[in-house]
């Protein structure tokens, strides 16, 4: 896939996060969670990062902030960076409503090195990211550049054999898409359900 094509199908799925981003501040269970003060976080992640109180802590493709802010919650110092603005104002707002401490940046992972200089001794990311990189290679060259030296780098992610799984009309799973990486995104088109509110028909294509 050239260059110009990669461009494209990122812009197609950062309009579809703009345009779910509202849709979910009102259907994740996890914006619940966070105004009621429960745990966000799995118990898998929180024993495996381990203690983050005053640590720096960037999360990669945060969405809306939940789990940014539950990290905060935990004490540690967070940025947040997601490409969709819409997003971001979401994130933006939840912080100031849950009166948190949290920075959050609207940037391309790829783009990051241009808006941010600092190192972390977190870098997280979780749920549903990998699927959008075009790149893994340079993705992970941005992760190291981003790590204080000892930092940890910590990814919670379902395995990809999930994504080349479809389920039937019948209910049953079918494998329908590759496993191995191949040049072109899998295309989602508009119209389906949105996976957090099913009411919200998609407007816009996505490019995994
Ligand atoms: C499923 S969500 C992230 C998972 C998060 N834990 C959640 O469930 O809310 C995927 C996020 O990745 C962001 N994203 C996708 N590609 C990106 C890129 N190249 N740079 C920055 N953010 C990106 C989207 O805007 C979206 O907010």
């Amino acid at each position: 896939m050239d260059r110009e094509t990669q461009r494209q199908a990122e812009e197609w799925n950062r309009r579809r996060w703009d345009e779910v981003a509202r849709v979910h501040v009102g259907a994740y269970r996890e914006v619940e969670l966070l105004r009621t003060g429960q745990e966000v976080l799995d118990e898998i992640e929180l024993r495996e990062v381990g203690d983050v109180l005053g640590k720096r802590l960037l999360h990669l493709q945060g969405h809306i902030g939940t789990d940014t802010l539950a990290w905060a919650r935990h004490g540690a110092i967070v940025t947040g960076v997601d490409f969709s603005e819409e997003s971001i104002k979401s994130a933006e707002a939840l912080r100031d409503e849950l009166g948190l401490e949290a920075r959050f940046i609207r940037s391309n992972v790829y783009d990051l090195p241009d808006v941010l200089s600092e190192v972390f001794d977190v870098v997280y990311t979780s749920r549903g990211v990998l699927c959008w990189l075009r790149d893994l290679t340079a993705w992970a060259g941005i992760i190291a550049r981003f790590l204080a030296p000892g930092g940890i780098f910590y990814l919670m992610e379902s395995h990809p054999i999930l994504n080349a799984l479809e389920e039937r009309p019948t209910g049953e799973l079918a494998f329908i898409h590759p496993y191995f990486h191949r040049p072109e995104p899998v295309r989602g088109e508009a119209g389906g359900p949105d996976y957090a509110d099913p009411t919200h028909p998609l407007q816009h294509p996505s490019h995994e």
